[in-house]
């Protein structure tokens, strides 16, 4: 990865709330192309703060993010926001037109785009998320929580960006929901091309998706790093009241056995299990 060329650096950022809340201190990293990153951590610990510096909703309070060779400090929103999308945790605070077409052309609209272009990539957008054009005239109020999530992914695909964060894309959904959302941002990852972000407090779903994981505490970087790294690193996560899957668990309790402490899901640990068995 070194040879390339990160598609976004932080460096030493540090960001305060107008009240004075210091919510990130000292942040670097680099996100590469056609990564697929967890950034996990306790409530409070900076992750949302961390994703709305990325896409230049906040602007640095000390030190620089730079999103494909462009400064977030002096760089129009609407440039930031093409390169890097952000999904609200709650599509609901996202969310604000009248109808679901409306919502998903309200980016490419306010980017000025001609009116042929904004339908194309309205229609496109819908596609990707699986949206039926049923619902392009309906108030996306009445629509159910998963498909308010779709509404909400596909105004933001609407811009092309190349990176998407979602902020907890499957708190409040069921196992089947959080599978369909969760493969769906794999596909986006895996077939388009983008670089995916997600916000999350689940575990096996970080083990399962993510490759890198970058663990926050008090508006720190703890752990930055391949998730099979990062998940034995049980004390770091203990710091932030984070485990590893119970599967890794279970694995790194029974190393002596030949078991990879860096297991990461239930299916890995069946593999292994039958070729001591064989
Ligand atoms: N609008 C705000 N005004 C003041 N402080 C805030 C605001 N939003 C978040 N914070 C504070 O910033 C810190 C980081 O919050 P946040 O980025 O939301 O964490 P996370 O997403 O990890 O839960 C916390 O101390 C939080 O209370
Ligand atoms: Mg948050």
């Amino acid at each position: 990865m070194s040879d390339q060329k990160p598609y976004i650096e932080v460096k030493n950022l540090w960001y305060s709330y107008t009240d004075g809340t210091l919510a990130l201190s000292d942040i670097n990293m680099e996100i590469y192309d056609g990564e697929f990153i967890a950034f996990i951590g306790q409530n409070g610990s900076g992750k949302t703060t961390l994703s709305k510096c990325l896409n230049g909703l906040f602007k640095p309070t000390r030190g620089d993010v730079i999103v494909d060779g462009l400064n977030s400090k002096n760089t129009p929103i609407v440039q930031m926001v093409r390169r890097v999308g952000y999904v609200f945790q709650n599509p609901d605070h996202q969310l604000f037109n009248n109808n679901c077409w409306d919502e998903i052309a309200y980016g490419p609209r306010n980017i000025e785009l001609p009116e042929d272009e904004v339908k194309e990539r309205v229609e496109e957008a819908a596609r990707v998320v699986g949206l039926d054009e049923a619902y392009f005239s309906e108030h996306p109020f009445f629509l159910s929580k998963g498909l308010r999530q779709r509404v909400a992914i596909a105004s933001i695909l609407a811009l092309r960006p190349k990176v998407i964060i979602v902020d907890e894309p499957t708190t409040g959904q069921d196992a089947r929901q959080s599978l369909e959302i969760m493969d769906f941002l794999k596909r986006l990852n895996e077939e388009l091309g983008h670089t995916i972000i997600i916000i999350t407090h689940d575990m096996p779903i970080v083990a399962k998706y993510a490759r890198r994981v970058v663990v926050m505490g008090n508006g720190r970087i703890l752990a930055d790093g391949d998730t099979r790294d990062v998940f034995r690193m049980s004390d770091v996560l203990a710091q932030t009241f984070l485990e590893p899957p119970q599967i890794t668990q279970l694995a790194q309790r029974c190393a002596t056995l030949g078991f990879s402490p860096s297991t990461l899901t239930v299916e890995e640990m069946f593999e292994q299990f039958e070729k001591m068995n064989s």
